[in-house]
């Protein structure tokens, strides 16, 4: 009994759980109040900022928070700091569960050390083994130059990943401050790059070995800033304007993906009207198939409203693609644009659409392709530059895809670019086409010219003669029912009851299951 009455020693811990709060504060302070309000005044936030903005509150969980590196060349040894320039760890985007990696540009500037390397390597491993997306808020100098080959290795490690978890996982890269050198190719590698306006840039080599090796004269901004690339090389899928932009963007990309390439995209609740009809679009396409209109009105006139999220929005205009929703349900949209260069094909145009085409493919994501084009752009520029196996990359693209794929036919469909916009040939589910198309080889006064040239050239009156002959094939082919004839369409359909054909045959295609033949892989013409 007296025993039991003896007061019990509670062991005193107090001193190694203030250690612990010590450690955990100097992490959280990074490179310094000093670096984090040069940060700031740069217009940039702080890496921890950023993941607190991105992630849902309260669930953002932190890994290898201590990790520092091990260099002990040109002063390293004495210089370290908890993190190691990176903070990675786990947490849930709108309740869904995502792997983050945010460098520190406070700590030697975001440079890339081997364990800073080590870090982003670990979470990935776990996003693959999770089947969860990676997302990578990128802020830094590129390879940690006291490190040599470790650091390079490191990014090897990254690219190497990055590779294996194409397709299984998305990756979205956001670039929010330098991103040179090597360091490029891990957000090339991914799914999306988002870039930030005037405080964040790429380039394999940076305006100083510019001048150098080619005597040019051009600013980062202008080398690699995030107009640059969202405009002239498509390197960036979408530039914004702020950090904030940025992070919301990534929010709501990710509600249009599914979290593996097991997985379906979520379902948003829509509750289905009685009359699902859009009227204005029977009034969208102009009498005169010259004149243009915007593509856009189409896609919105058949999605639930405001579900679009354009994809690429300022590079190669003459082709339109997105992500959007049918009755809650995420689909990839692809549409040739007939305001921009009357949406001809062109190498660009092609390359956008034909990696977008693979993406939602990876990830079960069903396609709606929208057709009004007149064909691939001729010239000298156009093939010197490759338009066969570009054109070639969009036709591989569509025909590998085995996710639900649905086609509708507005005005033109000419020539090879018919064949390659997802044709019932290459393996479309269904084939639309409004009273307005005209599915044939070429438009009717270039086919006139062409079969009828001896014979206009002959002719008394040969303007005349042309006209007679345009008239002639217009009236054969400038429509839908031949090809409806042979079945290569399935149903002409009125411009307002596109959406109601697609909310059920999108969801009549919803159990689809499609096999490629048995390969390693294929070789898409690169
Ligand atoms: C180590 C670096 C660093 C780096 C910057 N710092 N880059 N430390 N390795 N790569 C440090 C600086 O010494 C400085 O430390 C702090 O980060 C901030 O840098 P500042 O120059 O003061 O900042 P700012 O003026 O904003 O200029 C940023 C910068 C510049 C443009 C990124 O620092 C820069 O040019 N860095 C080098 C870029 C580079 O050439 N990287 C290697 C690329 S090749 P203190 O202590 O003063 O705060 C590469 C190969 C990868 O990455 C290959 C993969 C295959």
């Amino acid at each position: 009994m007296a025993e039991l009455n003896k007061p019990i020693a509670l062991p005193d811990n107090a001193e190694k759980f203030d250690l612990l709060r010590k450690k955990n504060a100097e992490a959280k302070k990074g490179g310094g109040e000093t670096r984090i309000a040069s940060q700031h005044k740069k217009g940039k936030l702080s890496a921890r900022e950023r993941v607190e903005l991105l992630m849902d509150q309260g669930t953002f969980e932190e890994i290898d928070r201590f990790v520092t590196h091990r260099s002990k060349d040109f002063g390293l040894d004495k210089e370290h700091y908890l993190g190691d320039g990176v903070i990675t760890g786990y947490g849930e985007i709108n309740g869904r569960l995502v792997y983050v990696f945010s460098q520190d540009f406070t700590v030697f500037g975001g440079s890339l050390s081997e364990t800073h390397a080590e870090k982003i390597c670990k979470i990935m491993d776990m996003a693959m083994k999770n089947g969860a997306p990676v997302i990578g808020l990128n802020d830094s100098g590129g390879a940690r130059i006291q490190e040599g080959v470790s650091s390079l290795g490191g990014y090897a490690d990254i690219f190497y990943r990055n590779t294996l978890a194409s397709g299984v996982i998305p990756q979205i890269s956001a670039i929010m401050g330098p991103c040179a050198g090597g360091a490029v190719y891990s957000p090339a590698i991914t799914d999306f790059i988002l870039m930030v306006e005037n405080t964040s840039y790429m380039f394999v080599t940076g305006p100083n070995v510019v001048k150098t090796v080619t005597q040019e004269s051009v600013s980062a901004e202008e080398l690699g800033g995030a107009s640059t690339h969202s405009t002239k090389s498509g390197v960036t899928h979408f530039a914004c304007a702020n950090e904030l932009e940025a992070i919301k963007h990534i929010k709501r990309l990710l509600g249009y993906l599914p979290q593996n390439c097991e997985d379906q995209a979520p379902i948003y609740p829509y509750e289905l009207k009685k009359d699902e009809t859009r009227p204005v679009l029977d009034s969208l396409i102009p009498e005169n198939p010259n004149h243009p209109y915007d593509m856009r009105d189409v896609v919105r006139g058949i999605i639930d409203e405001d579900s679009f999220l354009e994809v690429h929005e300022n590079y190669a205009d003459n082709i339109v693609v997105g992500f959007g929703r049918i009755a809650g349900r995420s689909i990839g949209i692809v549409g040739n644009q007939p305001q921009s260069m009357a949406g001809v094909l062109d190498n660009n145009a092609s390359v956008k659409a034909a990696r977008f085409v693979r993406f939602c493919d990876s990830f079960n994501v069903p396609l709606l392709v929208l057709v009004d084009v007149p064909g691939f752009l001729p010239g000298t520029d156009q093939e010197w530059n490759g338009i066969i196996s570009n054109g070639a990359k969009l036709l591989y693209a569509f025909s590998e895809a085995t996710v639900p794929r649905i086609t509708v036919i507005t005005r033109k469909a000419y020539g090879g670019a018919y064949d390659v916009m997802n044709s019932k040939h290459i393996g479309a589910d269904l084939n639309y086409a409004w009273p307005t198309a005209e599915i044939a080889v070429m438009g009717a006064k270039g086919a006139a010219e062409i079969i009828f040239k001896k014979e206009i050239a002959e002719a008394e009156d040969p303007e005349g003669k042309l006209q007679e002959k345009v008239d002639d094939y217009t009236a054969k082919f400038a429509h839908p029912y031949r090809a409806a004839a042979r079945g290569f369409i399935d149903e002409v359909i009125f411009p307002s009851e596109t959406r109601t054909k697609l909310i059920k045959a999108f969801k009549m295609l919803e159990n689809k299951v499609d096999k490629l033949p048995r390969k390693k892989h294929g070789n898409i013409p690169l």
